[in-house]
């Protein structure tokens, strides 16, 4: 697009207005709705009502990404996937990269990875790569090292004298099976915990229970080994909001990557989940300061697991898909002008299969609409608000 062109124009002014709406809480804020009070409803949700989310074409998310060096893809299980013929070739349409949502966790029913101390199933997560290579779709592992997850048998077998040996088999055994296949790793997942209370902010979890805070480090070396071509992630949530808590957050995740990137430790990119909620405001110079500071310390930014929850929106589904579409569209608008951002995936694709039913249901009952697509596969207006964040973007280097 040429500068000074009527489009570009265009473009710029909407990015100013954008820019200067999610710089105050008041107007992100704008997308809180109380279910209770219908006039604040209204008139918060309006922030949206007049942006038209009009797209150029039918092109798929994938092809919109790629025109402008970013990967798109999606989370979805075994399950799902081998059971959905559907959900499987709108899946292929749509997304280049494809998440494992279960399969590669430690223990997730109904097919651990890990049902006993020395065994492994890999049906689940070997199916998984044979679809993603048959349908030429990377994929992502998630995930090695997490607090949560983790076997029944876990809390009696391990401890500080065998932890270290347990996560060293578990990663030799797992990354090892599938070296040089994998886009990319999530190696540890969720490590920081602000009010956890320590001073670097990590999380009181197991690992570092029995194994102290080096343990994060260990994980990557240990993964790089076993895979040296893939990308190794530090992934982590609540990283996008305008919040004190937030901002806490944000600042022990940076110390805890310039820290292992002065040591010299292999982790190639920060995952930043994007679990987005319309009660929570996006501050955008904050989220913008983030990135740069990330990508300063020479990371790669992947957006892993966007999703927006509507379970504070009204039940009106045209009104509920608007705000969505509109937070979507703001939040891609502000992580895509950061060029190390380079990875895109939502988890789920379809609001037929998403954790927020089970996780973040509504009180009314009625089903959740926080995917780029319909229950019944259909595109909804989050599509066209990805679809345009992605026209919109500026174009990067594929890495
Ligand atoms: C969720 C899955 O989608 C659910 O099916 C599962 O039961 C629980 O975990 N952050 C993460 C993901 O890193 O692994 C979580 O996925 C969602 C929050």
């Amino acid at each position: 697009m040429a500068p000074g062109s009527s489009s570009h124009n265009r473009l710029l002014s909407r990015r100013r207005a954008l820019h200067l709406c999610l710089g105050t809480a008041a107007c992100l804020s704008g997308a809180v709705i109380q279910r209770k009070m219908p006039l604040v409803v209204q008139r918060r949700s309006s922030v949206y009502n007049n942006r038209e989310f009009v797209v150029d074409g039918q092109r798929a998310l994938k092809d919109r990404a790629a025109a402008k060096g970013i990967l798109y893809g999606a989370e979805i299980n075994h399950q799902q996937l081998s059971a959905d013929s559907d959900l499987a070739a709108q899946f292929i349409q749509e997304c280049a990269l494809l998440v494992e949502g279960g399969g590669l966790k430690w223990f997730l029913t109904p097919s651990p990875l890990r049902p006993a101390p020395n065994t492994f199933d890999f049906t689940a997560a070997d199916w998984m790569l044979r679809f993603s290579q048959t349908n030429q779709v990377k994929m992502r592992g998630h995930t090695l090292v997490w607090h949560q997850s983790l076997p029944p048998w876990f809390e009696e077998t391990v401890n500080n004298r065998n932890a270290e040996q347990v996560m060293h088999s578990h990663i030799r055994t797992v990354a090892g099976r599938y070296r040089g296949q994998m886009h990319s790793w999530d190696v540890v997942n969720e490590a920081i915990r602000v009010q956890d209370g320590r001073s670097d902010g990590l999380r009181k979890s197991p690992w570092l229970e029995f194994m102290g805070p080096d343990y994060v480090e260990l994980a990557f070396r240990i993964t790089a080994e076993m895979d040296p071509n893939a990308k190794l992630v530090y992934n982590d949530f609540g990283l996008e909001f305008g919040s004190r808590k937030s901002d806490a957050k944000r600042e022990s995740v940076l110390q805890l990557l310039s820290k292992l990137m002065s040591k010299g430790t292999p982790v190639h990119a920060l995952g930043v989940q994007g679990h987005l909620d319309t009660t929570r405001p996006i501050n955008s110079s904050k989220l913008r300061n983030f990135l740069a500071d990330v990508a300063a310390l020479g990371l790669e930014i992947f957006i892993t697991e966007l999703d927006v929850t509507d379970r504070s929106l009204p039940a009106d589904a045209a009104t509920r898909d608007r705000v969505i579409a509109g937070v979507y569209e703001d939040f891609l608008s502000i992580v895509l002008d950061e060029p190390r951002v380079t990875t895109v995936t939502t988890w789920g694709l379809s609001d037929r299969y998403t954790w927020l039913s089970e996780f973040f249901p509504r009180s009314d009952g009625l089903p959740v609409r926080p995917l780029p697509l319909d229950s019944d596969l259909n595109r909804k207006l989050a599509w066209n608000a990805i679809a345009r964040a992605f026209d919109n973007a500026p174009s990067r280097t594929i890495i």
